[in-house]
């Protein structure tokens, strides 16, 4: 197996799902405008520490972090580097590369996401600092006249730019096409969920291709196929079902995971979601989570900002991490959910 292949199904390997902790300076100050916590570069060096201390979530549950630039040269308060505590806890370190979704001419407010300029370098660098993976986001908006063809063809060339420029560095791409569930006006329905999460991912698997990426040394991270937050509600089993139709059909089964970002669902929903899909039959692919906000949200909350809270956040985290490890290998229940 190349080196490429053998990091890609490290970070999906059995019971294990990635921790995005990639927010941005300005995603993680509005995380913290909800525990009414002034955002510092100490404030965001504690919060993460806090995550990337509580040991049994990392050892057992988590293959690998995301991690903002910011964030990859940090060190924890005693001075070991952050990419140091995860090594020692057996996992891999991930970096956000791209630099934001950005408006598109002529699209009326949809976006490209940018971040290819100097890129080449950027990696040979995360590469020595010791990133084994990378993250780029585009986002697909539903509305209106929305998403337009433009904004699928572009973010599907950009994140297949970035693909093969993380190969050719030897650091595996983490693709994610993001259709948007919590966007404005966030009321449409699953099937127009679905049929746009289809059309997006058969692009961004033609553009992969035409680019040269190896698919079995990336790691899709999709939506699941799920309605608008406003829109009509639906069954864990439908999503299971529709999220799992999608993925059959557009990517190959050479592709060693597929990684779910979490998009504004609850917690509880997106491991719900994810336990379902395992308990639809066998997959092709490594089915596993990389949340952001449904891994974080509940031990956010418990820390506050506060050094006395930093243990009953961990022990937040650490039940998080297990309820969808469950998840990831189908055994998850709603009872050993709420029994903690
Ligand atoms: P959420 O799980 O909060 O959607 O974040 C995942 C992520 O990495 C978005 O880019």
């Amino acid at each position: 197996m190349s080196r490429l292949s053998d990091v890609a199904h490290q970070l999906v390997a059995p019971g294990k799902g990635i921790l995005a902790a990639d927010e941005s300076t300005g995603t993680i100050k509005k995380r913290f405008d909800t525990i009414g916590l002034e955002s510092t570069e100490t404030s965001r060096r504690d919060y993460r520490e806090m995550l990337f201390g509580a040991t049994e979530a990392m050892q057992n549950y988590i293959s690998g972090v995301i991690l903002f630039d910011e964030t990859i040269r940090q060190a924890g308060a005693d001075g070991t580097p952050f990419v140091e505590m995860l090594k020692a806890n057996n996992c891999l370190a991930g970096i956000k590369v791209d630099t934001g979704a950005k408006p598109l001419p002529f699209h009326n407010g949809e976006t490209v996401t940018e971040g290819l300029d100097g890129l080449r370098e950027r990696l040979a660098e995360y590469g020595k600092i010791g990133a084994a993976f990378a993250k780029w986001r585009g986002v697909i908006a539903i509305g209106e006249n929305k998403p337009s063809r433009a904004s699928i063809v572009a973010n599907a060339q950009a994140l297949a730019r970035y693909a093969a420029l993380c190969q050719e560095a030897g650091i595996v791409p983490i693709v994610e096409p993001e259709v948007l569930a919590d966007g404005a006006p966030g009321d449409h329905t699953i099937e127009t969920c679905e049929r746009v999460t289809t059309e997006t991912l058969a692009e961004v698997f033609e553009q992969l291709r035409i680019a040269g990426v190896e698919l079995d040394g990336m790691i899709l991270k999709p939506n699941m196929v799920i309605p608008g937050l406003n829109g009509p509600k639906v069954s864990v089993a439908e999503v299971a079902e529709r999220t799992l139709r999608t993925l059959k059909a557009t990517v190959p089964a050479i592709v060693p995971g597929i990684a779910f970002l979490s998009g504004g669902q609850t917690c509880e929903q997106a491991s719900a979601n994810l336990s379902a899909m395992h308990n639809l039959g066998d997959l092709p692919w490594g089915l596993t989570f990389s949340y952001g906000r449904a891994l974080q949200a509940e031990a956010l909350a418990a820390w506050g900002g506060k050094e006395e809270n930093v243990e009953a956040a961990r022990r937040a985290f650490v039940h998080r991490a297990k309820m969808n490890s469950l998840a990831s290998l189908g055994r998850w229940a709603a009872d050993l959910d709420r029994a903690a």
